[in-house]
């Protein structure tokens, strides 16, 4: 790359190049975009000029022609490297499940575009935008379990460190929507409701400091503390948005424990709204089920039996023979028999 100073002061080493494929026609742009102009003078290194400044709107769909004027990448500055992340995330959040795939297909593309929306609300927080691009993954997830319930079982639980987060969150959502059709619910809105908390209950950890948050080894008392702040910042941050209370219940009591061991709150048993004690069956599950820096991943079964002989007065007993029942529910998978020998009395 040519050592370039510009009369701006920007020079290209400074800058972050991205192709100019990676913009896409007709959405809005919330970052500055420079370009590399070629001077006729070879030994004169390149211009570096402000192509588009923000707010922009990018139009162009024809990135071939940027190319025949010799433009095949733009730049942006290195402050701009989240806002541009987020753009990204977010065009591929905007992409729409095909519904006449498989139904791993379906749940591939639905945690696909779901763990990217949720990489947008936690680097950018919530909005109007987001939340109803987050109602339509919502609705997927309903219509793709109504489909074919055993879609629960390709729920992808072998995601990187930095995308646990965000996968956890649409597993969560997926399963429980499917708890909540095992145990009779049929009310699309209602399982809308499930899915939806699911995706945002751990919304509240983009406050929680991320050196907490991906640490491997045991907690100190003071990032416990921090650790137990999400379900209220959660509850805060779509305070201002049109988010059915349920949804709110399932954020802000979802680390709640029947036995009153659970925070913020600890409340105990009836005082913890129910689709609460529900998800916080899948979100213990999901948890149990995918590799983390600290366990394993467990199989259904070992999650099950764990879940089984540890902590069975602390959760809703009700919900988790529902979990055994959507994980073993129609076709046989290998190993449903195994699943099926859990008795809980
Ligand atoms: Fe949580
Ligand atoms: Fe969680």
């Amino acid at each position: 790359m040519a050592n370039s100073a510009s009369p701006f002061g920007l020079r290209e080493e400074d800058l972050i190049a991205i192709p100019v494929e990676s913009l896409k026609a007709n959405t809005p742009i919330n970052f500055d975009l420079y370009a590399s102009v070629g001077g006729s003078d070879p030994r004169r290194a390149n211009d570096i000029v402000l192509f588009a400044s923000a707010p922009s709107n990018w139009h162009s769909a024809e990135p071939s022609m940027l190319k025949k004027c010799g433009i095949a990448h733009f730049f942006i500055r290195p402050d701009d490297q989240k806002r541009y992340r987020s753009y990204l995330a977010f065009n591929t959040a905007s992409r729409t499940v095909d519904r006449n795939g498989t139904p791993e297909f379906r749940i591939s593309q639905i945690q696909d575009i779901g763990s990217h929306l949720m990489e947008v609300c936690f680097h950018t927080g919530m909005d109007n935008l987001v939340l109803d691009r987050l109602q339509t993954v919502a609705n997927d997830i309903v219509t793709c379990l109504e489909d074919d319930p055993r879609a629960v079982l390709h729920i992808q639980n072998l995601v990187d460190h930095d995308m646990y987060t965000y996968f956890h969150s649409t597993g969560v959502g997926i399963l429980s929507v499917a708890i909540a059709k095992a145990m009779g619910e049929n009310n699309a809105d209602v399982l809308r409701c499930f899915a939806l908390g699911g995706l945002l209950h751990d919304i509240g950890k983009r406050e929680t400091p991320l050196h907490v948050l991906n640490k491997s080894g045991p907690l100190l008392d003071t990032e416990w503390d921090m650790m137990k702040k999400h379900p209220e910042d959660g509850f805060n941050a779509v305070k201002s948005l049109d988010v059915p209370e349920m949804v709110r219940d399932i954020i802000l009591y979802h680390h709640e424990k029947r036995d009153g061991t659970g925070y913020p709150f600890r409340l105990s048993a009836d005082k913890i709204p129910l689709p609460a004690q529900l998800v916080s069956i899948a979100d213990i599950f999901n948890a149990l089920t995918t590799t983390r820096s600290y366990h394993r991943k467990r199989t259904r079964f070992e999650a099950l039996m764990l879940m089984k002989q540890d902590m069975l007065g602390k959760i809703w007993v009700d919900a988790f023979k529902g979990l055994i029942t959507a994980l073993t529910e129609g076709e046989a998978a290998a190993d449903d028999k195994e699943i099926r020998s859990i008795t809980l009395g």
